[in-house]
């Protein structure tokens, strides 16, 4: 995937795309390194969504009048927008949520209800992301459905045997991330669906870090449910898609009630629309499917895979020039690894580094990440996280390694 042929992306050219890359904070040129909690948004998104409210802003699906059918024509355009980005066979595949959080919330309420009974087990990963648990330990309550959870080696890999053993046919469904947030792993995802669906479970996978990172084919994956976030890919905040196969959708009942979600209402009976419109009630985030149909016009007109191969040399370096600094360890070290760098100080508490880092105008994140059974697993509380997006350069990574020698010195 990752070759020399790819044409060099020209970073330089690209981060001029990106008003914020510009700024100075705390005296300092900005250095954002926290693409994972979310990323920077070129000009063109940011167009795009002002235009609409400048030009066309209208509520989709109701009106007669020529606002309104404009604004629909953006809508259904974006998402057959998503469609093609995904590979999906039909846009009526695609589902616009708030996020890839209420994706999963809308899955597991929804699939849950249907499928889920006592006595069935959902199996996930130890590297999820509370966004994939919770829903789901929601979900089992209310059915009587049991958990399991799929450990991971000390390099934050998944232990494919024990998947394989946990697999039975009381397993419903297997929910787990693409590219781990925490890690950076990146899962076999193809080959985990193929294994859930040899055991006749169905497959969610979290594709929320995964998107900005790697070409994603949902049929070549043959995934049942794929979820991601537009703000994680250089989209605007409160859109997010769910990705679901035509059968699996049309099978599974509404998730909330409301305008647009219905074919016809009486006190006595609502029959409710097809989809995808059954799963979207109330007034969408118009401006935000928009947003977001930019923002994958702009990335794929980057190309995901020169991406991948510029964030892979990107992560080699920054690795490199960590694993050289005194007392790090690092968290998730993978053989299949993306554009995080989680790791711990000797000297100094991860929010410690993250403020001390922050002077120098370096953006990363501290904490757990959203991800506690990650942090339970390699015994720390709290992890520093630089993340990397394409717009990110080698010099970047030798400021943010020079901050943390500053730390280092700092504490000792
Ligand atoms: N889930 C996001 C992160 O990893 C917010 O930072």
């Amino acid at each position: 995937m990752l070759t020399a042929e790819l044409a060099p992306l020209d970073v330089e050219t690209l981060r001029q795309d990106f008003p914020i890359l510009g700024r100075v904070v705390r005296g300092k040129p900005l250095v954002y390194l926290d693409n994972a909690a979310t990323t920077q948004k070129p000009q063109q998104v940011i167009d795009a969504i002002s235009r609409y409210y400048s030009e066309t802003n209208s509520n989709v699906h109701r009106g007669v009048h020529y606002l309104s059918e404009q604004a629909t024509l953006q809508y259904e355009g974006a998402r057959r927008r998503v469609a093609k980005f995904l590979n999906a066979e039909s846009a009526h595949e695609i589902i616009f949520t708030r996020g890839t959080t209420e994706a999963i919330n809308l899955v597991a309420a929804s699939f849950g209800r249907k499928f889920l009974r006592e006595g069935d087990e959902v199996i996930l990963t130890e590297m999820e992301h509370h966004s994939n648990i919770v829903p789901w330990q929601m979900a089992c309550d209310a059915s009587g459905a049991t958990l399991r959870v799929v450990p991971i080696n000390d390099e934050g890999e998944l232990l494919m045997d024990q998947f394989r053993q946990m697999l039975n046919p009381r397993t419903k469904l297997v929910a787990a991330v693409h590219l781990s947030n925490a890690l950076g792993t990146i899962n076999p995802a193809a080959e985990i669906i193929e294994l859930a669906h040899a055991a006749g479970a169905r497959v969610l996978i979290d594709g929320a870090q995964a998107v900005s990172h790697l070409p994603v084919d949902v049929r070549a994956l043959d995934a049942d449910f794929y979820v991601f976030s537009g703000h994680k890919i250089f989209g605007p905040t409160g859109i997010g898609v769910l990705y679901g196969k035509t059968e699996l959708l049309e099978s599974m009942p509404p998730y909330q009630g409301g305008g647009d979600m219905i074919r016809s209402v009486s006190f006595q009976r609502t029959t409710y629309n097809d989809i995808p419109y059954k799963f979207e009630a109330g007034t969408p985030h118009i401006a935000g499917a928009i947003g977001l149909a930019a923002a994958l016009d702009y990335v794929e007109g980057v190309g995901l895979e020169r991406i991948a191969a510029w964030e892979h040399e990107l992560l080699e370096y920054g690795t490199e020039l960590l694993q050289n600094i005194p007392g790090l360890r690092l968290i998730g070290t993978a053989r299949q690894k993306s554009s995080v760098l989680s790791f711990v100080l000797e000297s100094a508490h991860p929010h410690d580094i993250g403020t001390i880092i922050d002077s120098q105008g370096v953006a990363i994140r501290t904490g757990h990440h959203c991800a506690e059974p990650v942090m339970h697993r390699f015994g720390v509380p709290a992890t520093a996280r630089a993340s990397v997006a394409f717009y990110n350069t080698r010099q970047e990574l030798e400021v943010l390694a020079s901050a943390i020698h500053n730390v280092n010195q700092l504490f000792s």
